[in-house]
């Protein structure tokens, strides 16, 4: 078997991670559940399941993979051998493989609109006529489906090269460059009359607002958007150094997540306040409302073709993530080369991929009416993933030896993690029993 490679240092690794954690979730979920969620009490309740129920866990699938220093199925099997835990593992896996089958269709959407804007095709239409442009290009069976081929190619070849010559490379251009487009995105749309309106709408918490479905959105968000409960951060854990100070970079990396979340809020709601728009809209937030405020601004090619990178370039970083979690598992499971495995896992999720796609043909039959697309999205955001993440927190809460645990945490006692008890209280008690909630409230909504 190859030899693991592992991440260059601290700035490598939270680039990386952050580039996984900072996805379509932040820019394009984020903001259209808030604005169905009444704005500022949602963001207030997201920004809490963030830091007390997100990061807690962030910092246990951390502790897992730098630990164990394997694939997510390896690391259950090392850490508990003999015993039924690598199911957890396994269904990780299977979680990556379905997020992707839909993930890389909407990364090939922005990527398309972003070849629109350039051209200057998103100019002089009404919001309808953005309706319709965008149902019918997602329901063409070429068009979007080419778009997730060249993608699926792009990452193919990302991955192939490896943890720090493929995936931390990449993650350290295209990161900055996405932190760098949405302050300029976010300081012109503060600058928007009537910005203030949208201002106020993200950030007055109107407790009238505030529905049981909200919260639970919240905290589903909260995990999607930190990429938990499927072993991707174990996976980028187990590259991490063994020096690693595992909280500070779990809370960093929460931060910037969250961060990124606000400021495409901030990006957003401005605009959407300053033309008279609802924020309500829902998942054509980012694909029909915008391209309407864009071409109202000066320089509405600049601007929206600017957005769209920034999407495409979120979505980019973040499916290179699941791809690497699916692919460290064939490759080390098996014992196959990174060429191999990588060719092995494109392959498949180019089969399931174009087969989301087409499901929203009219070709195709919806299955319980929904389509395979939405299924993917749905088996997984609304059962697997609280799952896992209800598992893992079990799992280092009650199953990890807790002297191991502080070890991998403090370093092997090179500094002193004072909140220990707290942290093992959330683990064990607070997060799975709010996480079995969420998933519960899901099932029978
Ligand atoms: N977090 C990414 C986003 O916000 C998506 C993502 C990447 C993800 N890897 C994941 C979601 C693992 C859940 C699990 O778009």
């Amino acid at each position: 078997m190859e030899t693991r490679d592992n991440f260059t240092g601290k700035i490598g690794i939270v680039l990386a991670t952050v580039g996984s954690a900072v996805g379509l979730g932040n820019i394009w979920r984020f903001p259209y559940e808030a604005g169905q969620n009444g704005g500022g009490a949602f963001i207030l309740i997201y920004l809490l399941c963030v830091f007390f129920l997100g990061f807690p866990l962030v910092m246990a699938e951390f502790a897992v993979g730098v630990k164990a220093k394997a694939n997510v199925v390896g690391s259950f099997k090392l850490l508990a051998p003999n015993t039924k835990w690598f199911l957890v593992g396994i269904m990780g896996v299977v979680a990556g493989f379905m997020i992707m089958g839909f993930y890389y269709v909407v990364t090939g959407w922005t990527a398309e609109y972003f070849w629109q804007a350039i051209q200057g095709n998103l100019l002089h239409k009404s919001s309808e006529e953005y309706k319709v442009m965008f149902d019918s290009f997602i329901a063409s069976p070429i068009k979007p489906v080419i778009w997730t081929v060249i993608m699926i190619a792009l990452v193919h070849i990302v991955i192939i090269n490896g943890v720090k010559n493929g995936i931390e490379k990449v993650s350290k251009v295209l990161m900055p460059m996405l932190f760098v487009l949405m302050i300029i995105l976010a300081i012109h749309s503060l600058m928007l009359p009537n910005a203030m309106q949208g201002i106020r709408f993200m950030f007055e918490p109107k407790v009238e607002n505030v529905t049981s479905y909200g919260v639970l959105t919240a905290l589903g968000q909260a995990f999607f958007s930190l990429s938990l409960g499927m072993g991707c951060l174990i996976t980028y854990a187990s590259y991490f150094g063994k020096d690693t100070h595992i909280p500070r970079i779990a809370f960093q990396v929460t931060l910037l997540d969250s961060l990124v979340a606000i400021v495409a809020g901030v990006v957003i709601f401005p605009a959407v306040f300053s033309f008279g728009l609802q924020p309500d809209e829902g998942t054509g937030l980012v694909f029909v409302i915008l391209p309407t405020i864009f071409q109202q601004m000066p320089f509405p090619i600049f601007w929206s073709s600017l957005f769209y990178l920034l999407l495409a370039l979120a979505a980019f970083t973040s499916v290179i993530s699941l791809h690497e979690v699916v692919t460290a598992f064939v490759k080390e499971e098996f014992s196959y080369t990174r060429k191999k495995a990588v060719t092995l896992v494109s392959v498949a999720v180019l089969v399931l991929a174009v087969l989301a796609s087409l499901s929203l043909t009219l070709l195709f039959p919806v299955i319980f009416d929904k389509t395979l697309f939405e299924w993917l999205d749905f088996i997984t955001a609304t059962i697997l993933l609280p799952l896992g993440g209800v598992a893992v927190s079990l799992f280092v809460g009650w199953y990890v030896d807790k002297r191991i645990l502080l070890d991998v945490l403090q370093q092997e006692g090179t500094w002193k993690f004072r909140f220990f008890k707290t942290y093992i209280f959330l683990l064990r008690y607070l997060a799975p029993v709010c996480i079995m909630l969420v998933f519960v409230h899901n099932l029978f909504a």
